[in-house]
């Protein structure tokens, strides 16, 4: 079994990232072949600095293997290195219904959000079908905001099947249930657009600062509170924290008597501590970036090589060849 995915370079990973998509990767690392790469093309729709790219790319590159990317069981590459999924991007776009793509929850977002409507970001999904297409891949860990996607590519490629028979493996969505919507300091969900994100890495002082900014309700610390569970810092706490002191910190919040204030210390704290051992790892990587261009230049090898079989199939399949 082959699981497979990919991330935009688009700023700096937040814990909505981790534990929606990085963590749940990571874990599957152990179980089967995985293939993890930097959707750099997909940036290309709403990031127009090639400065920014580079950068952005080589952070979510330190990021990733700092929280625990086994590059020995893993292939990890950046997208851009295997230019044959954006061949099998035209030969999937001939098989991919408007309607479809005008049903896009992203593209509308995107839209709302100021993001000119180009081309590109209308045929989004069918790059990303490609990706996940061209790898054979049988599960797409995601969160729950990319599931759409993943159903497009279902889509497109029994479309394809059907076509020409027998081509594209179909994937499966694998969400999370429990981290599908990691919270935002305002309680929205976590997203660089919102401006509301708390990143895996960064500086003590800035992110304590928005750890402290966590929008709270204006009820006095006395007071019992029977909405703990939906409090935003017991649900970030429920994440960083072991399950007993993320309960104890629910219970003491349910009766009142406990202060907003030192529930957004002790999750600061136990934030922190969670992601010590990255952050040490990532320091060390920072020194060394001959090592992480040479992951990436390997996986880039092995993914072009599956990339370059599995479109072959595809360019017979369809008369191509
Ligand atoms: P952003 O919303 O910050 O732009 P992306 O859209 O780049 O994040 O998301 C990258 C991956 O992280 C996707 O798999 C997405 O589902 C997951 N993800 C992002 N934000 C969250 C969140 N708040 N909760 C759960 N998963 C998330
Ligand atoms: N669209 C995904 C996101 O914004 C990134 C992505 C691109 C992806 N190609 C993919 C995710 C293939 C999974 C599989 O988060």
């Amino acid at each position: 079994m082959r699981i497979l995915s990919g991330i935009q370079p688009s700023g700096a990973l937040h814990l909505g990232n981790y534990f929606g998509m990085m963590k749940p990767a990571i874990e599957l690392q152990e179980k089967c072949e995985a293939f993890y790469f930097i959707a750099n093309y997909h940036s290309m729709t709403s990031l127009f600095d090639p400065a920014e790219r580079r950068k952005n790319t080589a952070d979510v590159a330190l990021d990733f293997l700092a929280c625990g990317i086994d590059t020995k069981k893993t292939v990890f590459f950046r997208q851009s290195d295997v230019p044959e999924v954006t061949e099998l991007t035209w030969l999937l776009s001939t098989m991919t219904p408007m309607g479809l793509l005008e049903r896009a929850h992203s593209y509308k977002d995107k839209i709302a959000k100021g993001i000119a409507a180009s081309h590109g970001l209308f045929a989004y999904p069918v790059l990303m079908a490609a990706d996940i297409l061209i790898y054979d891949s049988n599960v797409v860990p995601v969160g729950r905001d990319q599931k759409q996607h993943v159903e497009m590519t279902r889509d497109i490629a029994i479309k394809f099947n059907e076509q020409y028979g027998q081509t594209f493996v179909i994937p499966e969505p694998q969400i999370r249930e429990e981290v599908a919507v990691v919270p935002g300091t305002d309680g929205q969900k976590m997203s660089k657009s919102y401006g509301n994100t708390i990143e895996i890495f960064g500086d003590e002082k800035v992110l304590r600062k928005k750890v402290m900014g966590i929008k709270m309700d204006s009820r006095t610390p006395q007071e019992p509170k029977p909405d703990a569970d939906k409090n935003y810092a017991i649900q970030l706490l429920k994440l960083v924290a072991p399950p007993d002191v993320a309960r104890d910190f629910e219970n003491r919040l349910r009766a009142g008597g406990l202060g907003y204030g030192n529930l957004k210390k002790a999750l600061f704290e136990h934030y922190w501590n969670y992601f010590a051992d990255a952050r040490k790892k990532r320091a060390e990587l920072v020194t060394n970036p001959d090592y992480v261009n040479q992951v990436l230049a390997d996986g880039a090898v092995k993914a072009r090589t599956l990339a370059q079989t599995v479109l072959k199939r595809a360019r017979k399949a369809s008369g191509l060849e």
